[in-house]
C-alpha cells in the first residue's frame, strides 16, 4: 500500500484535504473534513479516557499564543532549530540532514551549526538538491523552529511572543496552579490535548510533518526517587494501549534514544512502521526536573512542592508522554488500509477499530421506492442512534454499492431492511442483516440484538 493511496482515498471520501487548496495550498497545512473531524475526536477521546484511568491525572487546555518568556526558560528560543541549506540552482529549502541522510551520512541531531558545516562541506561533492538534481548548495544555517506572531505586540520593544513549540510548556508553567487547586499531590499527571507550531523547513510525509499540528501531551510529575519505575510503566502502558486498539504489533516497536538531550536522563520513541518506513509516533522522556527548574528560575516563583514526611521542599521530576494526534491519524489509516477482493470485485477497505471508526453504522432499505421499507428502516435507525449517534443512511443505487462506500470509509457494520423484515416470512418479523465490513458475512438478527452487538463493539 502506498502513501498516495491514502492521501488519494481520505481526499475523496472527505477525511483530510490540502490546506488552502483552492490558493494553490499552504506547505504543511492540512485541512480535515466530515469523517476526519470525526476520527481525530474518536482518537482524542480514548487518548483522553486512557490518560483519565489513572486517579491521579489532570486535564489542562492552556493558551497557543504565550508569552515569549516561556520560550527563552525552556531553551527553545536558544536551541530549537533545525539545520536550513539552500540549492542556489532552484533556490529551494531543505533540511541539511536530510540532504546527508540520501546518500547514507547521519548528522547527530545534536551538532553544531559550525559542525554540520564541516561536515556538509566533508560530502559536498556528492549531495544532490532533491528538487533539480544540481550539485550547488549554500552554507548550513541553524533556523529557529518557533513560530512567531505579533498578537499582543504593539510597538518596539515589546516582547516577541510565539505560538507554542509544543503543549508541554503549557503543563509546566501551570503546575503550580494545578496542584494548588488541592485535588492533586504528587505523584500526578497533567493531560493536555492542543495544536502546536513549527516552521519546518521541509513539511513531508503527508500528515507526519506538517507546520501545524496537534499534540496529545501528558507530563507526569513524581518524586525523583519514583521517577525511573514511572518512565519504565509509561513506557509499558503506551505500547499496551496501541495494542488495545488494534494496531498491527508487528509495525509497532520502541526505540531507545542513544543521544540524550543534556538534561534528560532516559528517552525512547515507540515508532510505527508508516508507508514510508519507519518513524517516530510517541515519545516518552524522563525529564529530570529541568523545566520546572527553568521555569523557577525565570519566573522567580517557587515551583517546589513540601514533603511532609521529610519536612523539605522539591522539584518533582517528570516523565512526559507525548505523542501527535496527526501521526496517530496517519497510524490509524495505515494499519486500517487494505485492498481485497470481494464477491469477485477489488475493494478498499478501511478496517477500523469500530471505538475509532467515523461512522458506526449504516442502515438502509432494500429498496429505495418501498415506502414500507423506508418507514421501517428509518425506525431501525432511529433506535440505533439511541445506542450511538452516529448511524448513517444510504439509500443509493444498488445495495452492494452502499456496500462498497461504507467499506472505504471504514464503517464496521451496514443493516438492512428487507421484506422479511416486514414479515413477509413470518418467522422473521422484525429481524434484519447485519453485514460484516471486514469478511462480508451477513448474519439475521432482531433489531435488540444489533443495538447490543453495536453497543458491545464501539463502547
Ligand atoms: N513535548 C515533546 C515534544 O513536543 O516533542
Amino acid at each position: 500500500m502506498s502513501l498516495e493511496s491514502i492521501v488519494a482515498l481520505t481526499k475523496r471520501r472527505g477525511f483530510i484535504f490540502p490546506g488552502s487548496e483552492i490558493y494553490g495550498g499552504f506547505a504543511g497545512t492540512y485541512d480535515f473534513g466530515p469523517l476526519g473531524v470525526a476520527l481525530r475526536k474518536n482518537i482524542v477521546d480514548l487518548w483522553t479516557r486512557s490518560m483519565q484511568e489513572h486517579d491521579n491525572m489532570a486535564q489542562l487546555d492552556s493558551s497557543i499564543v504565550t508569552s515569549g518568556k516561556v520560550w527563552e526558560a525552556s531553551g527553545h528560543v536558544s536551541g530549537f532549530s533545525d539545520p536550513l541549506v539552500l540549492c542556489k540552482a532552484c533556490h529551494t529549502k531543505h533540511r541539511a540532514d536530510h540532504v546527508l541522510e540520501a546518500i547514507g551520512v547521519t548528522a547527530d541531531e545534536k551538532m553544531s551549526e559550525k559542525e554540520l558545516n564541516e561536515l556538509f562541506d566533508e560530502h559536498r561533492k556528492n549531495l544532490t538538491c532533491p528538487n533539480c538534481g544540481k550539485k550547488d548548495f549554500g552554507a548550513v544555517t541553524a533556523k529557529n523552529l518557533l513560530a512567531t506572531t505579533s498578537l499582543g505586540m504593539f510597538e518596539e520593544g515589546d516582547t516577541q511572543s510565539y505560538l507554542r513549540g509544543e503543549t508541554a510548556q503549557g503543563i509546566y508553567i501551570n503546575f503550580k496552579n494545578v496542584l494548588d487547586t488541592g485535588f492533586y499531590s504528587v505523584p500526578f499527571g497533567i493531560a493536555q490535548v492542543g495544536k502546536a507550531f513549527r516552521n519546518e523547513i521541509s513539511p513531508r510525509q503527508f500528515l507526519f510533518r506538517k507546520r501545524e499540528f496537534e499534540q496529545m501531551e501528558m507530563q507526569y510529575f513524581t518524586p525523583e526517587s519514583e521517577a525511573r519505575a514511572d518512565f519504565a510503566a509509561w513506557k509499558e502502558e503506551r505500547m499496551n494501549y496501541y495494542l488495545s486498539l488494534g494496531i498491527n504489533p508487528d509495525k509497532l516497536r520502541f526505540k531507545q534514544h542513544e543521544n540524550l538531550v543534556f538534561y534528560a536522563k532516559d528517552a525512547c520513541d515507540i515508532e510505527y512502521e508508516y508507508p514510508f518506513g519507519w518513524g517516530e509516533l510517541e515519545g516518552i522522556h524522563y525529564r529530570g526536573n529541568y523545566d520546572l527548574t527553568q521555569h523557577q528560575q525565570f519566573s522567580g516563583v517557587d515551583l517546589s512542592v513540601y514533603n511532609e514526611e521529610t519536612k523539605e521542599r522539591f522539584l518533582p521530576h517528570v516523565v512526559e508522554t507525548s505523542v501527535g494526534l496527526d501521526r496517530t491519524m496517519l497510524m490509524i489509516l495505515s494499519d486500517a488500509y487494505h485492498e481485497d477482493e470481494m464477491g469477485g470485485d477489488k475493494r478498499v477497505v478501511l478496517k477500523f477499530n469500530p471505538k475509532l471508526a467515523p461512522i458506526k453504522a449504516m442502515v438502509s432499505p432494500l429498496l429505495k421506492n418501498k415506502p414500507e421499507l423506508v418507514e421501517k428502516a428509518r425506525e431501525v435507525r432511529a433506535a440505533l442512534k439511541k445506542v450511538h449517534p452516529v448511524i448513517a443512511w444510504d439509500d443509493n443505487g444498488n445495495i452492494g454499492k452502499r456496500y462498497r462506500r461504507q467499506d472505504e470509509i471504514g464503517t464496521p457494520f451496514c443493516i438492512t431492511i428487507d421484506f422479511d423484515t416486514l414479515g413477509e416470512n413470518p418467522e422473521l418479523l422484525n429481524t434484519v442483516t447485519l453485514r460484516d465490513r471486514d469478511t462480508g458475512t451477513q448474519e439475521r438478527l432482531t433489531i435488540a440484538e444489533v443495538e447490543e452487538k453495536i453497543r458491545q463493539a464501539v463502547s
